[in-house]
């Protein structure tokens, strides 16, 4: 097996063919070009090198794309029967329920589906950090996989707005009305351009579909990039080793094929219950309801998956803090950490990960914790004592990003400079340091 890790000699082949193919004829060429593609789905997909150890949580990488396909083919023919405007949305929804074969199906796939595809990819993301594949060589990985959710989250709250009942109008308004804190006259100049109007209207809901449509496209190509930088380097592992070649590989077919299909079949299992028994089971009940612009709900909430940034910002009664803190919760926040991993931490040889950080991994955990417990707090109304809950999770939420990077520096030099020199007698080479404690 091993001689097809290094398959560059059939790729060489390939290349060498193609360079120098003396016989210019168009049938020899479209050979070649199938030849190429053929070349780089087995390097990449079959016997793709990939470290023996790698857990079931690197399968939900595959389980987002999964999702991404379900997401794109059902999506497509929704939109060959859905009718982007404000008095036509409502029914045509009902009528795919109702009147079109399968129709009622393909919707809950659908509408599910978003609710599993930010399941999977909280989990995706969790693992990452948990296992430091935000570190150093995986970076790249880790930067697109960043915008990518950002894109999701834009596509998931237009998505909801689609069908137009009442939360979807109402959320629309509240979440577009955000962009009023710019300064004064970008404020209604941005707002406006964006509705199309003076108010949120059937103008906006065409726009937000065309876009609706657009953005998972923009998702897969992103998707791509993900792809061709983590293969770059190839998948990190549980024991934060960077593969080399002394370290033990094995063919992506079929060890994490199999692997990777256990995911599949639990996730379609639990996937297609939801959608076969309880289809409403994740929606809100006032979006059973046409849109009304005169009636506004008794209270506004986004779907599950945006909660925790939803408890945000509301937890700031400052209007343009809370947007600030709300986006950098969602995005900066991230990449500030990236920033301050990979350029403070002061040894940047050695990346251990929160894993192999007692206190890291500790505060970790209590990050988790506190982060569900914000989703909790923004389904909840804003009244005591959830309001004051909410302000104390929201800053646990940003003292764990500060202080994280911090705490894992100090952490990496007592292990380093104490545990290491005391056990050994010596000062030994950071990188031959790294072990996995466990608490
Ligand atoms: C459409 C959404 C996404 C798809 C289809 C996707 C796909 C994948 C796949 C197939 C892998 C390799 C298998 C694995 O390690 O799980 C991977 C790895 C990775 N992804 Fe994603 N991903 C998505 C979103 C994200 C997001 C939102 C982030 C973080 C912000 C992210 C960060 C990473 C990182 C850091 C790795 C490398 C993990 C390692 O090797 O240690 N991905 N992704």
């Amino acid at each position: 097996m091993l001689k097809f890790f290094n398959n560059n000699v059939a790729n060489n082949n390939v290349n060498f063919i193609w360079k120098n193919s003396i016989n210019n004829n168009k049938q020899q060429k479209v050979r070649l070009a199938f030849m190429k593609v053929f070349d780089i789905v087995i390097k990449h997909i079959v016997f793709y090198p990939t470290s023996g150890s790698l857990s079931y949580l690197w399968g939900f990488g595959s389980l987002a794309g999964l999702m991404l396909a379900v997401q794109l083919i059902t999506g497509i023919i929704l939109a060959m029967h859905f009718q982007p405007s404000a008095s036509m949305a409502f029914e045509s929804v009902l009528r795919i329920v109702n009147d079109v074969p399968s129709g009622w199906c393909l919707r809950a796939v659908h509408a599910n589906g978003a609710s599993f595809f930010f399941f999977v990819v909280y989990i995706h993301m969790g693992r990452g950090l948990y296992y430091g594949s935000l570190l150093g060589p995986r970076a790249w990985v880790w930067l697109t996989g960043l915008i990518i959710f950002l894109l999701m989250m834009g596509t998931g709250f237009i998505g909801y707005c689609l069908p137009w009942g009442q939360m979807s109008l109402w959320g629309a308004t509240v979440i577009t009305n955000l962009l009023s804190v710019l300064i004064w006259p970008l404020d209604i100049i941005i707002v406006e351009w964006l509705w199309g109007g003076f108010t949120v209207t059937g103008i906006t809901l065409n726009r937000f579909f065309s876009l609706h449509y657009l953005l998972p496209f923009v998702i897969l190509a992103l998707v791509i990039a993900h792809f061709y930088f983590l293969h770059d380097i190839s998948s990190g592992n549980p024991q934060g080793l960077e593969p080399t070649k002394d370290l033990a590989k094995l063919p992506f077919y079929t060890y994490f094929y199999n692997k990777d299909f256990a995911g599949f079949l639990l996730l379609m299992t639990l996937f297609l219950m939801v959608v076969a028994f309880y289809p409403t089971v994740l929606g809100h009940s006032d979006n059973f309801i046409k849109a009304n612009p005169f009636v506004t709900p008794a209270h506004i909430v986004p779907e599950w998956y945006f909660l925790p940034f939803y408890a945000i910002l509301r937890s700031i009664s400052n209007k343009l803090l809370g947007v600030l803190a709300m986006l950098v919760g969602a995005a900066l926040i991230s990449l500030l950490t990236y920033v301050t991993f990979n350029l403070w931490l002061i040894d940047t040889e050695v990346k251990r990960s929160v894993a192999d950080l007692p206190v890291s991994k500790i505060m970790y955990w209590l990050f988790v914790a506190n982060f569900l417990f914000l989703g909790y707090i923004g389904a909840c109304p804003i009244e005591e004592p959830y309001y004051e809950l909410g302000q104390i999770s929201a800053v646990i939420f940003f003292a764990y990003w500060l202080l994280l990077p911090f705490v894992m520096a100090v952490e990496n030099m007592i292990i380093d400079q104490y545990f290491f020199k005391a056990y050994n007698g010596t000062t030994v080479d950071p990188r031959l340091t790294r072990f996995r404690v466990t608490v």
